[in-house]
């Protein structure tokens, strides 16, 4: 049994998360929680500061939890990577976004790997668990670490192993969600799965390499991505149909095999559904080959705002009014409902589009106050009252959150657009428009 093993069973491995972000948060409490000495990096001071203030600022970490395993001494942050020196496992979650012309940005993994380099030592073990385009960890990573000095699969582990957390998920955590790991080697799969073994509940299911494990998670990504650019184009036709797609949706699903639901909405959003599918036809593109199913479904997804703030303007043509003067209210600017990640959120594309066509827009989401794009910050209402409502000429659902009062906004408005059937179980109708 290897040294690192052997100190990972017995719990006196250090433990490294970089990025403690969405993900590595979470992953690094666990990791404290399970007992063991874990430090995280980061490059954004304020987040170091926070950690080890014992102050959490993501949603999915228990606030009692951080509290008392920074004040046990398992948890620190620091933004001195020559803390490195002294962590037998670091897992890297850093950004994986794409630049402006929706090709991979890589940037933030090659950075963090640099950055680790000059503190490498023997017997280490290295995780990416940033989603990616196959071969990133090997044809990538491996031959920056290996500017230490030390042979992977000799001298250090190296294996992927994809994040899957679901933020706001309430059942499923960081904690008990299985785990695939590929490593380099067998070795480094063996040694990276006993980490995971050794600080989560749930099943560890190990595969052949690197590139497995980062095939695996675009394809759970892409299949998302591809059933909900279904929908939504089934959706766009079952209006022009007369049809109500949710009714068609929940009819399928009485199908007890053979059938998940998706549901249509105004657009993709968050760190993950609209972005990794590119690093796939991106990576495809090497081997002359086209992802017409990806880029089929993007088209669909992609035009879902403009689609939305078409279908508005209609609506308030019945009323008479241009939508260019409107006053329109929207509800909810995070990506998914009960959480405050706007990230890539659709909402805020339909927001643009319709400012676009001269309509005041004003929003309210109980989950973000204020939301930064390209460099400008919109402040949201901080109260949905009756007055806000009613000085609407048009209220478009954007995020299905559930704790807010979509009776008091039917009973109020003078028109809605749902666009996630988020007010499903409001029984009057006569003023709400589905998607
Ligand atoms: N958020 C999700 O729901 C989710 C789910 C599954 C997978 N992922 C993937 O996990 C990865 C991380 O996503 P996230 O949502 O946690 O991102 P995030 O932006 O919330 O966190 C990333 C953190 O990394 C830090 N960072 C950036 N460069 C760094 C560097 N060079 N060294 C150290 N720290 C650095 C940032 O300051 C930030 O705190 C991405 O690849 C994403 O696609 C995210």
């Amino acid at each position: 049994m290897s040294i690192l093993k052997e100190k990972i069973l017995n719990k006196t491995a250090t433990l490294g998360v970089v990025g403690l972000g969405y993900v590595g948060l979470p992953l690094a409490v666990e990791k404290a929680k399970a007992g063991f000495k874990t430090i995280g990096f980061d490059v954004q001071e304020s987040k170091v500061e926070m950690v080890n203030a014992g102050k959490n600022y993501i949603g999915d970490v228990v606030n009692e939890d951080l509290e008392e395993i920074v004040k046990s001494g398992f948890l620190s942050a620091t933004t001195d990577f020559a803390q490195v020196a002294s962590a037998d496992c670091v897992c890297i979650a850093v950004p994986t976004p794409l630049d402006a012309y929706q090709q991979p940005d890589i940037s933030y993994v090659k950075a963090s790997a640099e950055s680790i380099v000059p503190y490498m030592h023997k017997d280490m073990l290295i995780v990416l668990e940033s989603t990616t385009y196959p071969g990133t960890t090997e044809e990538l990573l491996k031959p920056i670490l290996e500017k230490s000095g030390l042979i992977c699969g000799v001298d250090f582990h190296l294996a992927f192993s994809p994040e899957r957390v679901d933020p706001g998920n309430l059942i499923y955590k960081t904690k008990n969600t299985p785990k695939v790991v590929g490593g380099i080697t067998p070795e480094c799969t063996d040694v990276a799965a006993a980490m995971y073994e050794a600080i989560l509940e749930a099943p560890i299911h190990r595969v052949s390499s690197p590139a497995v494990a980062e095939m695996e998670k675009i394809l759970e990504n892409t299949y998302r991505n591809v059933n909900i650019g279904l929908v939504n184009e089934l959706a766009i036709l079952s209006n022009k149909m007369g049809i109500n797609f949710w009714e068609v949706v929940d009819a399928a699903k009485s199908k007890p095999y053979g059938f998940q639901a998706f549901y249509p909405g105004p657009g993709l959003g968050g760190h993950c559904i609209p972005l990794d599918p590119y690093y796939l036809s991106w990576k495809a593109r090497e081997y002359g080959f086209h992802t017409s199913m990806i880029e089929s479904s993007m088209m669909v997804n992609d035009r879902m705002p403009e689609y939305c703030a078409e279908r508005s303007s209609k609506i308030l043509n019945r009323f008479k009014k241009a939508m260019n003067g409107a006053r329109i209210l929207v509800l909810g600017v995070a990506y998914k409902q009960d959480i405050d990640d706007y990230r890539e959120s659709p909402a805020i594309r339909v927001i643009e589009e319709l400012e676009k066509e001269g309509a005041e827009v004003v929003y309210y989401d109980p989950f973000v106050s204020e939301y930064r794009e390209h460099d400008v910050v919109k402040k949201g209402e901080p109260e949905l009252t009756l007055e806000l409502i009613e000085s609407a000429d048009l209220v478009i659902v954007t995020t299905a959150h559930t704790n807010v009062d979509y009776n008091f906004v039917q009973k109020h408005a003078k028109a809605i657009f749902d666009t996630k059937n988020a007010m499903k179980q409001v029984e009057s109708r006569e003023n709400i428009e589905l998607l």
